[in-house]
């Protein structure tokens, strides 16, 4: 979980009934889900195959599917691994990390570990130096990637004994970082040296890493490619939203730069191995007094400010230091209307995060770019589809907050694969000029994407929810234009990731408990209280669940799909029919899915948590999964019930039931959640993240808890999990 509140987007049931009434009214729909057949197309290394399944597993009578015996029946994908060759890890709340027999788990990176020979030990009882923290690993590993470096020091996908991890620092945990938490006198930051300390260590770190004879990792203090990357570090505002009016600020009138990046959560890549770090909670840390300030803005930046959520003190009070340095360190933080124009102020500052940010581990000279073609938005992550030369490059990407969207972005030019190892200078090619669509799934099992373009689908001056008045405005105002275009609310999309083996894209969607049971929909189909052992009840989509949708023709930047539901959370001892859909049990039962990555080697699809509510059974967890394909499930009926015993019927689509072709693979010590994942190239390297744990892991005995990076590895050296 963040530190910040996820920002809600009110819910909106209006049509979806009369969408379900249509969808089962409709005879040819009807027929199929009578006959509980379910139709798919499986593309498969460039081909696409028809596949018709008949009957199985039954469900279309609304008494969901029923679990098949293990490892059998549809879902088995070619090229994927067909069984996971480990045993479950019992559920449990230790103070440890504990991974399936057969697997070691080492620590690699800790918060404060030194990434320069000369900073020393991280002494973790807060006394470091906040300068100190330029030269650290940062707080809170997140989001993260292994890029394989070959013997020229470059990009090389394929390689795997040696590589720069690029890990995002999304956030702090202040009573860890200082000596006594952060001093706070009658609501103000009195000790700037504290506040700095916060600013570096957040971002991103770069770090090299390299495997050793016996199969053990270390990363290698003093690398001339180790970078940090903070809240302060000077950043290009590139795409069609930079160098705009909107962005102007006193550190840069034109518009064209801003300082730092901040709330790193997830994370994408590209083709020429450049990082992609996305800005997620990033509102919650600007200062906007709302009373004060809202006299001085306009209509439309009233309506920027409630969709995005930017009020408040500003979540760790930075804007409150002073006295402020001439470069503005603390004030820029500072979002209000204080100067004669937009040019001697902050009060545009938030308009320049919230943005997808490249950056090339391989040049630690190299300047950042927030790429703003790709919307302004609660960044989770970035996903690539698979490149194909001569075909758009395609990111997914979603926001996470309640009841938000699921976005694509498909490049305006080509892939050449010769843009390989390009750099920064490829991202201004593929990443600056492009199209921004936002998701729409539809009751009947397709979807649709719905262009983010000014002058079309409804976006405008006359535009009733906000007038837009350029391209620029409506991607600084990305959520709005999707609230314009009618794209469906989500329950929190967090991680994506695409199947290597049939090209479906995955999505997790954490939880929701501010879904209402009148806005449940087909794709967000779940209403019921979470009841934890000592009878807490938690309402709506507490458990979470992960979509996936297949574009038509496998072609990444098609404008329609067809999705399913791959998997839904729950406890394995809940209502069999309407929560626990999967027919989850203990060797695999969890709770809002997070982090999410697709093996390239074995396709095993890897799922972390990051739960807050069946923590009174287990900590969060790692999962590993042999998912099958869209569509080769079953059409069912899920019956939601309000606490008041207002009912409401749901129809939509389970996958196949994965029986064991998921297990919980590893559970992470107390408190923690486990947040980004990556593997080596060649499968037989796993890393995870560790954030925020809560006891005394990792060093133990009565130490301050911190975040780490763990690296796994199979004892026989083989591919991991199967
Ligand atoms: Fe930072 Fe959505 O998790
Ligand atoms: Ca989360
Ligand atoms: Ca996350």
């Amino acid at each position: 979980m963040s530190r910040a509140d996820s920002r809600i987007n009110p819910p909106d049931d209006s049509g979806l009934s009369e969408l379900i009434e249509r969808r089962v009214q409709d005879p040819e729909r009807r027929e199929l889900l009578q006959r509980g057949v379910a139709i798919a197309a499986l593309s498969i290394a460039g081909g696409t195959t028809a596949v018709l399944l008949e009957g199985c597993g039954g469900g279309g009578d609304g008494g969901g599917p029923v679990v098949p015996p293990p490892d059998t029946g549809p879902g088995v994908v070619p090229g994927r691994a067909t069984t996971l060759g480990f045993n479950a890890v019992a559920k449990n709340v230790l103070d440890a990390l504990t991974v399936a027999t057969g697997y070691t788990a080492r620590v690699l990176l800790r918060t404060g570990d030194p990434l320069v020979p000369g900073v020393g030990e991280y002494s973790n009882v807060g006394t470091d130096p906040a300068a100190s923290f330029q030269s650290r690993f940062g707080d809170c590993g997140d989001g993260m990637q292994f890029f394989g470096m070959g013997a020229d020091g470059r990009f090389s996908p394929g390689a795997s004994d040696r590589g720069l991890l690029a890990v995002n620092h999304e956030y702090i945990i202040p009573d860890k970082l200082h000596a006594n938490g952060p001093t706070v006198v009658g609501g103000v930051r009195t000790v700037p040296e504290e506040v700095r300390k916060e600013f570096y260590a957040q971002g991103v770190s770069v770090t090299e890493v390299r495997r050793g004879a016996d199969n053990t990792w270390t990363y290698i203090s003093g690398s001339t490619y180790n970078r940090r990357i903070d809240t302060v570090t000077d950043m290009v505002l590139s795409g069609p939203a930079g160098s705009t009016a909107y962005m102007a600020t006193k550190y840069a009138p034109d518009g064209s730069r801003t300082r730092g990046t901040v709330s790193n959560c997830a994370h994408g890549h590209t083709p020429w191995g450049t990082y992609l770090s996305c800005e997620e909670n990033w509102a919650a840390y600007f200062r906007r007094i709302a009373s004060v300030d809202n006299p001085k803005r306009s209509a439309k930046e009233l309506a920027s400010f409630a969709r995005y959520g930017v009020a408040g003190d500003g979540q760790e009070l930075w804007a409150t230091v002073t006295p402020d340095t001439a470069d503005a360190l603390y004030g820029r933080w500072n979002a209000m209307v204080i100067g004669a124009t937009a040019r001697d102020d902050f009060r545009n500052a938030p308009n320049t995060f919230g943005w997808v940010v490249e950056m090339d581990p391989f040049a630690p000279a190299s300047t950042p770019k927030k790429r703003t073609g790709l919307g302004r938005i609660a960044h989770e992550g970035c996903w690539p589809a698979k490149a194909q030369g001569g075909r758009p490059l395609v990111w997914y990407t979603g926001c996470d907050g309640g009841n938000e969207y699921i976005y694509k972005y498909v490049s305006a030019v080509p892939w050449d694969p010769a843009d390989a190892n390009g750099g920064m200078a490829v991202g201004d090619k593929y990443l600056d000029n492009g199209r921004l669509y936002a998701a729409k799934f539809n009751a009947d099992g397709t979807g649709t994407w719905l262009e983010l373009a000014f002058g079309r689908n409804g976006i405008g001056p006359g535009s009733p929810l906000y007038p837009f008045a350029d391209q620029a405005d409506v991607l600084i105002n990305a959520r709005l234009a999707a609230d314009t275009v009618g794209a469906t609310r989500m329950d929190r999309p967090e991680w994506g990731a695409v199947d290597p083996m049939t090209g479906a894209v995955y999505m997790t969607l954490t939880n929701n408990t501010t879904r209402t049971l009148a806005a449940t929909d087909a794709a967000n189909p779940r209403y019921y209280a979470d009841r934890s052992t000592s009878g807490t009840a938690t309402w709506g989509n507490p458990n979470g669940h992960i979509i996936r949708w297949q574009e038509t023709n496998g072609d990444p930047a098609a404008a329609t799909f067809r999705w399913d539901i791959f998997l839904f959370g729950s406890r394995a001892s809940a209502d069999r029919v309407n929560v626990n859909v999967s027919g989850l049990t203990a060797e695999n039962d969890f709770s809002s899915p997070d982090g999410m990555i697709f093996s390239q080697s074995t396709g095993i699809c890897w799922i972390n948590t990051d739960d807050g509510y069946y923590t009174d059974v287990t900590n969060c967890m790692t999962l590993a999964a042999l998912p099958g394909f869209v569509g080769d499930g079953t059409a069912i009926t899920i019956n939601n019930t309000g606490a008041a015993g207002v009912t409401k019927q749901v129809q939509t689509n389970a996958s196949y039931p994965l029986g064991s072709r998921l297990k919980r693979f590893l559970v992470g010590p107390i408190f923690c959640e486990m947040s980004g994942i990556t593997e080596s190239p060649d499968g037989k390297a796993l890393f995870v993240n560790v954030m925020h744990p809560g006891g005394h892991w990792p060093d133990g005995g009565t130490a301050r808890p911190r975040s780490a990076t763990v690296v796994i590895t199979r004892n026989d050296g083989g591919l991991i999990g199967v």
